[in-house]
């Protein structure tokens, strides 16, 4: 079912010239590496959630649904914060406002964005007495509520199976003042002090992966009746082996901060065998130091394990008349953003590394080959090829190019888990509406805005197909073009070279094509992200070497998570004519590109900083994809431990390029500080 290959194709080049070799090669190509009429990127300040992340712990927040919508709102959101929580969303009187009727829309709409961006979600609230039905409030037979209790536990939870951080599976149990008692809720009042327990080993049942987190405001301060209530029963739960791994300290502050007991009382709860987290911390007028203190009596503990804030901008807040959150109403960071950055162990403005949390040299350990081709009757294949690879509902989702001397065509694979990427299915695309001829290099991705899976790849044309369930390999439509032809900026700089490797980013309001040309040149179109598909305009030189192969092709962009930074890899040929992968950082998809790791010596991925632990089987470490954080048009991925699915093969192939044996095979970084 293949086709001849057409003239745009990858051919492998003869070696290079030892001319090149050595730091001469390094300082060449660093200075030549730059953009054509960008402005240089401005300095950027870390952000909350990198600055988190560089001592594993997370900065969140409370998010609205009804304000995804809102451009500034979730640009803040998704430059700052790596954890959300749905403010009110997946509350009872949301989820199951009538009894046995579920409704888990608005929360699934919080929860796509937040996968999708590579944020986690906390879900917040299974069992409160506020924001209840009356329906709920209104029982007063024991078996009843009990029934209905566990009935709604399991149903919100198992409907969110495998997406949820944490669980806060009871909120706010215990009464204020000096008793030391629970609160009169209708669960207290009807079932007795056993509620609490059921509801945890409810919540284990439905959702073991899950962590569960016993939530309240008013217990920061240690010798507090509250307080010491809820220490008791989290030390009971845990002497008896009921399940509870986490407390959450609300937190919403006065203006004076926390107590000055907040930190032993973390490190107390901590000592329990507990996770605690600040998990809605807001503090009237946001004070610098109030927010600092706070931040500090977090870090002061090993197991608090992320803070939260309880809104972004201060108009967002539940308590907007005290002003009481990190941003104002117009999205410009407060005093109180600094101290907080500050304290997390990053400086506003005096960072200026590449990258928020990226290191600048890196090293990595190689699987063996883990995809191998399986040719079938119809379909004679030598390599499989140019991965793209997505995390999607529990399961990684592949897409690669198969080759041979007669042609290209694409091919998809699913599996859970990598021990089982050998044995999977290979389904032939060319059997979908994709069709037969050449198509390679694929590029695949979630659009959010259209709730639609894209997969991008060359065609001799950038070309693309959509599909709304991407398990489904017969889902995907016929090709259609990115542009009615080849942009003339193109042509003019194209030479011998080929037309390849498609790659599609967007951030909130742009859509950004990358594309190379095998000649020394990365182009960028863009669109906006309301046009995309269409409107692919304005292209130019995003980066370009006098040396062709030190800029070949299969280029990939990427969104580094919980900071400002993209990160550009761009697969060279080294002077050993080996395949290898350079690296640049930028503040923005437009900006020039930093050197990050981008010489022979101090590459991105080269077979000279691989680890090959069960046989060193390839020297070229060629064409692939990072794992990413998310799955959506954002192209999140993490900024520590990085695993890169790349094509290698056997040292001693030759022969015709089309028909090499290539491979599949996962590196996954070393010596990751964060
Ligand atoms: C608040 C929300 O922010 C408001 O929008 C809503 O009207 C009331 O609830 N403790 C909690 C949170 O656990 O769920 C509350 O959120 C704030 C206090």
């Amino acid at each position: 079912m293949l086709t001849p290959l057409p003239a745009a194709k990858h051919r492998r080049p003869g070696r290079r010239l030892s001319a090149l070799l050595g730091a001469l090669v390094a300082a060449t190509l660093a200075a030549t590496t730059g953009t054509a009429g960008a402005q240089p990127a401005p300095v950027r300040a870390g952000t909350l959630g990198a600055q988190a992340a560089q001592s594993g712990r997370y900065f969140g927040t409370a998010v609205a649904g009804g304000k995804l919508g809102d451009g500034t709102y979730t640009t803040i959101l998704d430059r700052e914060f790596t954890t959300v929580t749905p403010e009110n969303e997946m509350k009872w009187d949301t989820t199951e406002r009538s009894r046995d009727s579920f409704n888990f829309a608005p929360a699934d709409q919080i929860v796509a964005h937040a996968t999708g961006h590579g944020q986690r979600v906390r879900g917040h609230t299974l069992v409160w007495h506020s924001q209840l039905p009356s329906w709920v409030s209104a029982i007063t037979d024991a078996t009843t509520l009990r029934g209905v209790m566990r009935h709604h536990i399991t149903t919100e939870e198992s409907h969110f199976k495998g997406k949820i951080y944490a669980w806060d599976v009871v909120n706010e149990a215990f009464a204020d003042g000096s008793s030391g008692a629970r609160r009169a809720s209708v669960f207290q009042k009807v079932l007795g002090d056993g509620y609490i327990e059921d509801a945890f080993r409810t919540a284990r049942s439905a959702d073991p992966a899950a962590k569960l987190c016993y939530n309240d405001y008013n217990i920061e301060n240690w010798s507090d009746a509250k307080t010491q209530a809820v220490y008791r029963m989290v030390r009971d739960f845990k002497s008896r082996g009921v399940p509870i791994d986490c407390v959450g300290f609300q937190s919403h502050f006065g203006s004076s901060g926390p107590p000055a007991s907040f930190g032993a009382t973390l490190s107390n709860f901590a000592a329990l065998g507990v996770d605690v987290q600040i998990t809605e911390l807001d503090i009237a007028r946001a004070p610098a130091t109030a927010y600092a203190d706070t931040v500090k009596a977090c870090m002061g503990v090993a197991r608090c394990t992320g803070i939260s804030v309880w809104g972004i901008r201060d108009s967002d807040s539940w308590r907007s008349g005290d002003s009481p959150l990190l941003f104002d109403a117009a999205g410009n960071k407060k005093p109180a953003y600094s101290a907080v950055l500050s304290a997390l162990g990053g400086t506003a403005a005096t960072r200026t590394s590449a990258a928020a949390a990226l290191p600048s040299s890196f090293s990595w350990s190689s699987s063996g080959p883990l995809i191998a081709p399986k040719p079938d009757a119809t379909h004679q294949i030598a390599g499989i090829k140019d991965p793209s690879i997505v995390r999607f509902n529990g399961k990684w989702h592949v897409f690669a190019s198969v080759a041979s001397s007669s042609g290209y065509s694409l091919v998809y694979l699913s599996f859970s888990d990598w021990s089982q990427a050998g044995a999977a299915t290979h389904h032939y695309l060319d059997r979908s509406a994709i069709g037969t001829g050449y198509r390679a290099a694929p590029q695949v991705f979630y659009y959010a805005p259209q709730k639609l899976w894209y997969l991008v790849y060359q065609t001799g044309n950038a070309s693309y197909s959509t599909n709304p369930d991407i398990s489904n390999p017969d889902g995907w439509s016929a090709p259609r073009n990115f542009y009615a032809s080849m942009p003339d900026i193109i042509k003019q700089h194209i030479g011998n070279g080929y037309w390849v490797d498609i790659w599609v980013i967007c951030d909130s309001v742009h859509c950004f094509l990358f594309s190379s040309d095998d000649n020394g040149h990365l182009y960028r179109s863009q669109t906006t992200v309301g046009q995309f598909p269409n409107g692919f305009t304005n292209t130019v030189i995003a980066a370009q070497d006098s040396d062709k192969y030190a800029l070949f092709e299969a280029s990939n962009v990427y969104k580094v998570q919980g900071g400002n930074q993209y990160l550009l890899l761009v697969e060279a040929i080294g002077s050993d004519g080996r395949r290898y992968f350079r690296s640049w950082t930028s503040g923005s998809l437009t900006g020039s590109w930093s050197p990050l790791a981008a010489s022979e010596s101090n590459p991105f991925t080269r077979a000279s900083n691989v680890a090959f632990p069960s046989g060193a089987w390839t020297k070229d470490i060629s064409h692939g994809e990072m794992i990413r954080a998310g799955y959506d048009q954002t192209l999140t991925i993490p900024a520590c431990h990085l695993q890169y699915l790349y094509q290698g093969l056997d040292p001693s192939a030759s022969g015709d390029y089309n028909n090499l044996p290539w491979r599949l095979g996962l590196l996954t970084q070393t010596g990751s500080t964060c």
